[in-house]
């Protein structure tokens, strides 16, 4: 028998008490309970980022993912239509796909061969006489993510049937990743199969928060910002070492949790991306090459080697930062993993994709530990029970500091803290919503 209860925790007006204008609570960093629900109310129960096209490209591919704390097999079944399985199985609870990714028509539990199509539908049982003749295969089928869509090859997945459409949750956020995808000159993103995996014992907003803060680059990142200077040439987040606050880098927040931080006015004013990039290693070489071999097209083809200078926080586990992907994987209330992955491009020389791997030495090999220490350290403060309150209140209430359009979208200086006001607005609403869960348990 089918039941419907309520998340637990769902208390009205719970959440106002703990997410101020000014202010949010410590617990909600740092509580347990706190952590479960938003892996039932905002991770799976909102538009969660799953994967991207360009790692199923062939029919039968599949990877293995996380919405929330749930395991699933993102698959493209024999005819290409996507699917985003519960990788769970329907006997007993075991993992069925344990692999990080392959070419699979079909999925077998290793605990007692149950076997499942790549569409999630069950195919055999062994020994089926013992389960009787009302034993209907059909009824035991991979549980499927009812709504799934795509955004130019990024794919999405929410349990809420009711949701509103992809294209509606992403809103203004949409044309900022297609800013990001043009950059392309066939218009296409490809995500590498390898990915760098980072882990910190910290909760997954503190990653959230960071990737749309324009406050903190000047000092936490400022070994970084020192070398480039050492070396007399610039490179991403130059800008943040002199005055970030002058007005010209700007930051938003475009609704349903998204924030974005540009970059691009202060590179567009001292001219080509390419040219203020620091030295590397061969860069002397493809620089020779491509001009030779592209002429006056060489300058904007350089260009797309390195950073986008754009952070673009799709909420709640989207980042797209400099050429790269990362996700947020919540695995605990103290513990995420990041995982970047990072992207080529076509319709450029292979040099260019070469160079765009090569910006991941700034960032995270030299960066992200930066940050990752923070996360951390703001993680051991966040458990001191005597102090309660995270502040936010950066730019508020100065006449003229913030401005709107509209569409709604919130505009203001890149060290201010609108968007970490913005995104919690939206988080306070999501885990405010009372969702129904099937259970098959008592009630
Ligand atoms: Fe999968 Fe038994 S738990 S076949
Ligand atoms: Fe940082």
């Amino acid at each position: 028998m089918a039941l419907t209860s309520p998340v637990p925790g769902a208390v009205e007006g719970r959440w106002d008490r703990l997410v101020r204008d000014d202010r949010v609570h410590r617990s909600l960093y740092t509580d347990p309970g706190v952590f479960d629900l938003e892996m039932a109310s905002v991770f799976g129960w909102t538009w969660t980022y799953l994967g991207h096209e360009s790692e199923l490209a062939n029919r039968n591919d599949f990877k293995t993912a996380y919405l929330g704390r749930r395991p699933i097999i993102l698959t493209r079944d024999g005819e290409g239509r996507l699917h985003a399985l519960l990788n769970r199985c329907r006997h007993r609870g075991a993992t069925v796909c344990r692999e990080e990714r392959g070419n699979s028509k079909a999925f077998t539990c290793p605990y007692h061969g149950w076997t499942y199509r790549n569409t999630g539908r069950l195919t055999g049982v062994p020994w089926p006489g013992a389960y009787g003749p009302d034993f209907d295969k059909a009824e035991y089928g991979l549980v499927e993510v009812p709504r799934i869509d795509v955004h130019r090859g990024f794919i999405f997945g929410t349990f809420d049937r009711d949701a509103e459409s992809l294209a509606d949750y992403l809103g203004p956020a949409a044309e900022l990743i297609d800013q990001w995808i043009d950059r392309s000159p066939t218009g296409e993103v490809v995500v590498r199969s390898g990915a760098l995996r980072l882990t910190y014992r910290g909760n997954w907003k503190l990653a959230y928060d960071n990737a749309a803060d324009g406050y903190h680059p000047s000092f936490s990142h400022r070994s970084l910002l020192a070398v480039a200077e050492r070396l007399g040439e610039s490179k991403d987040m130059q800008y943040f070492g002199a005055s970030p606050d002058d007005g010209l880098m700007y930051q938003l927040y475009l609704g349903h949790g998204h924030t974005f931080i540009d970059q691009r006015p202060n590179y567009t004013s001292a001219g080509s991306y390419w040219s203020q990039q620091r030295p590397q290693p061969g860069r002397e070489a493809y620089e020779e090459l491509l001009r030779g071999r592209l002429g006056e097209d060489a300058d904007r083809i350089l260009d797309l080697a390195i950073g986008s200078q754009m952070n673009l926080n799709i909420f709640p586990n989207l980042l797209l930062i400099g050429n790269q992907i990362q996700v947020i994987e919540p695995i605990a209330v103290d513990r995420t993993q990041l995982t970047w992955y990072s992207t080529t491009i076509g319709g450029v020389p292979d040099e260019i994709d070469h160079l765009r791997m090569r910006t991941q030495e700034d960032f995270p090999s030299f960066g992200e530990p930066d940050d990752h220490a923070n996360f951390e350290e703001c993680q051991r403060g966040l458990g001191i029970p005597e102090v309660d309150w995270v502040m936010i209140n950066r730019g508020l209430g100065i006449p003229g500091r913030i401005t709107s359009d509209e569409r709604g979208v919130v505009r203001g200086p890149v060290t201010d803290e609108l968007q970490l006001r913005g995104y919690w607005s939206e988080w306070k609403r999501l885990m405010a919503r009372r969702l129904p869960f099937e259970s098959e348990g008592p009630a």
